[in-house]
């Protein structure tokens, strides 16, 4: 059987980029098969470019300036991409929403991490809302990008139950390090060619998946 050639993957942040690290560290070690070409950041201040630069992964920032200036920054975001040639892109914290034009220039090789069991709780604060409604379960999906926002067709989600006791920075610790093994794993199905986009769907290993993929990380080990 032949292996398929690795992918170019660019990432693109706007904060520390734990997840970025997360799916770099998963490239070297060989866990998805594809090398990180280029970290693109949105503010010049975001932890994740000094991260990936001392990883000695290339960088760079493309900053949108004004409120007015969405076309233009796209269009700098689209011409640092197509340079890099990328085959995937993962946005990983990139807190810009992307217009419809820019999402389906890169349709079924984009994707996203968001901290909740979409469709519930688009949008911010997923951890607050969570809390405050009492749920009992929260977690974290990744999701091909579409032009919806937070609403493109979910592959994998990671399950954590809510304690009692638990404080916006303690849930959201404990979904980050959910999403740590959930965004790698995503892209390395995309890489071996187990996942693909196809007819407005996400498809796993030919089979068209109707709900996402669940890992339960309250299951006894
Ligand atoms: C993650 O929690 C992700 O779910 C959300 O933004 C956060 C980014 O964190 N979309 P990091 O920059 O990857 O540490």
């Amino acid at each position: 059987m032949s292996v398929p050639a690795p992918l170019r993957l660019a990432i693109l942040i706007s904060g520390r980029g734990s997840n970025m690290l997360a799916i770099a560290r998963a490239c070297t070690t060989g866990s998805i098969a594809a090398s990180v070409s280029l970290v693109i950041a949105d503010r010049a201040d975001a932890g994740g470019v000094t991260s990936a630069a001392q990883l000695g992964i290339p960088t760079a920032v493309v900053q949108r300036s004004t409120a007015r200036d969405a076309a233009a920054f796209e269009a700098a975001l689209i011409a640092t991409l197509e340079a890099q040639r990328p085959d995937v892109i993962a946005l990983a914290g990139f807190m810009r929403i992307l217009s419809a034009g820019f999402v389906n220039r890169f349709l079924g090789r984009m994707f996203n991490i968001h901290p909740s069991l979409l469709p519930a709780y688009r949008g911010l604060h997923t951890h607050r809302r969570v809390l405050a409604a009492r749920e009992p379960q929260h977690g974290a999906s990744v999701h091909f990008v579409t032009p919806e926002l937070d609403g493109g067709p979910v592959v994998l989600q990671s399950r954590v139950a809510v304690a009692p006791l638990d404080t916006e920075a303690t849930l959201s610790a404990r979904v980050q390090a959910t999403e740590h093994i959930i965004y790698p794993q995503v892209l390395a199905w995309f890489a071996q060619r187990r996942l693909a986009w196809r007819d407005g769907a996400a498809w796993l290993d030919g089979t068209r998946l109707a709900t996402p993929v669940v890992e339960d990380f309250n299951a006894p080990a």
